[in-house]
């Protein structure tokens, strides 16, 4: 049987994570792990119950009832199919605020390990792909990319999806979202986004003028030189 790996990807919001992930994941035949949506789809149940997504208290009362599980490309909040409302502006700004709370990350962290527990044990590739993968989740990562891009080039990106999603949007107002969870992601206390990633194991991988298939293969490239394909 083949070898089940991990390669963990980290970095900023709208760092191209999430496009990249899935891609490289159906190259190697493998599973993605989205971290991102375990802590999205809480921001969502937050707002669909009417809970702040500062309120830390009500927040760790209702870790308990919450059940995510993912399928090719859908996400299930509680068995409902949640993988378009998550993309939402106010669930991306709530997500990178449930995402400070320790008692949270320590749940979402247990339920990452489990899920990938079963996928290496078949000999498949885990792509996980989220701000402390590769720090916290999977330390032994055996390939830790830090992917990354200018805040302003991650801000464009994001317009495209948004307009893409039918919403409307105003680039200023993206760009100060995008630097807000960034600073959120990287100054709070638990598992932060990390500020040296050279000093933490990652290759650092600016892909601000890579089209996605360059990212692509540079990373399967990088993943040949470690002999994990
Ligand atoms: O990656 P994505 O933008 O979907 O993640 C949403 C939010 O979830 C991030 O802004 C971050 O606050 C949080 N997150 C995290 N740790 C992860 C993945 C995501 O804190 N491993």
């Amino acid at each position: 049987m083949p070898k089940g790996f991990v390669i963990a990807i980290d970095g900023p919001a709208a760092a191209g994570k999430g496009t990249i992930s899935p891609l490289l994941a159906k190259k190697l035949n493998g599973f993605y792990l989205y971290t991102g949506a375990m802590y999205r789809c809480l921001a969502l149940l937050c707002i669909e119950k009417g809970i702040s997504t500062k309120d830390k208290e009500s927040i760790i009362k209702i870790l308990p009832g919450f059940e995510i599980n993912f399928s090719d490309g859908e996400v299930f909040l509680n068995g409902k199919e949640v993988a378009e409302r998550i993309k939402k502006e106010d669930v991306a700004m709530g997500s990178s605020d449930v995402a400070t709370i320790k008692e949270v990350r320590e749940a979402m962290v247990i339920k990452q390990k489990s899920m990938a527990e079963e996928i290496i044990e078949n000999g498949k590739p885990v792509i996980a792909e989220g701000r402390d993968t590769a720090t916290r989740v999977f330390p032994n990562a055996d390939l830790k990319i830090f992917l990354t891009a200018k805040a302003e080039v991650r801000a464009k990106r994001r317009v495209i999806q948004i307009e893409e999603g039918g919403d409307k949007t105003e680039f200023e107002n993206v760009l100060k979202d995008v630097k807000l969870r960034d600073s959120q992601d990287t100054n709070r206390e638990t598992d932060p986004l990390v500020k040296t990633p050279g000093d933490y194991g990652y290759i650092v991988l600016d892909n601000s003028s890579m089209s996605e298939e360059e990212t692509v293969d540079k990373i399967i490239s990088l993943a040949k030189q470690k002999a994990l394909i």
